[in-house]
């Protein structure tokens, strides 16, 4: 089959703004996303920019807006989408050139919820152990790959960017519910405050858009639950 790609290019050095423009692509339709950009970039233009490594779902590094809806490029194929189309990069984040966006806003918050196992208690003779029920508790957030989908799509996250966002929220909820850590305290104070969980109105993009299917706004509710309660098990 033959797909009509339509790409929103942007180049700061020769651009006044960004454009739409169009290839055409021979497709199969078990052909991802992916696969059509890399045809756009080998075949037709080499200028085209965008950000991939594992091609497996596996690194987070390609998510863009396709036919609207965040994705990620080397996951949704062709078939799924039609002969027509339409790749953007995500919303909210600075287009750095075509699909690159500056990461940083992100990354920064999400290193604002101490994205770490933290536990200063001298460590005992072997493993510090956990029960499987204690490791389930937080085994739907160990699933992120900081794509940034969720957060890229949130309406408050648009609205204001100095809200943490649903990625932030997921990568604390991990640690906050791992019995081994002792930070959780810190962490519930840190998301209590204005721009943390209560900049979320359960909008429900997040969780469309986890290319994981991740439970986000579920997480971000337990989190909320926790600050209300004052406290973490
Ligand atoms: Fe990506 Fe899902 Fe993690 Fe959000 S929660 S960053 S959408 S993997
Ligand atoms: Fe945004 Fe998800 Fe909340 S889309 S408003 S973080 S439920
Ligand atoms: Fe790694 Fe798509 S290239 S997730």
């Amino acid at each position: 089959m033959q797909v009509r790609l339509r790409i929103r290019r942007y180049n700061p050095e020769i651009d006044q703004a960004p454009h739409y423009e169009d290839y055409a692509v021979d497709a199969e339709p078990t052909d991802r996303v992916l696969d059509l950009l890399n045809q756009v970039k080998w075949y037709q233009d080499g200028t085209l920019t965008y950000r991939r490594s594992c091609a497996h779902g596996i690194c987070g590094s390609d998510a863009m807006r396709i036919n609207g809806v965040n994705r990620l490029a080397c996951k949704i194929l062709v078939k799924d989408l039609g002969e027509r189309i339409t790749v953007e990069p995500l919303l909210g984040l600075r287009v750095i050139k075509d699909m690159i966006v500056d990461m940083e806003p992100f990354f920064e918050h999400y290193r604002s919820v101490l994205p770490f196992l933290v536990n200063d208690e001298a460590p005992p003779e072997r493993e510090r152990l956990q029960s499987p029920e204690q490791r389930q508790r937080f085994d739907d957030t160990t699933k992120c790959i900081l794509c940034a989908a969720c957060t890229t799509s949130c309406p408050s996250y648009w609205a204001n960017d100095r809200y943490v966002g649903p990625a932030a929220i997921v990568q604390a909820h991990r640690f906050i519910f791992d019995s081994r850590d002792r930070a959780g305290r810190e962490r519930l104070k840190i998301l209590g405050q204005q721009m943390g969980v209560w900049s979320c109105r359960t909008a429900f993009n997040c969780t469309n858009a986890c290319p994981r299917d991740i439970k986000v706004t579920q997480a971000i509710g337990e989190v909320k639950q926790a600050i209300a309660a004052g406290r973490v098990d």
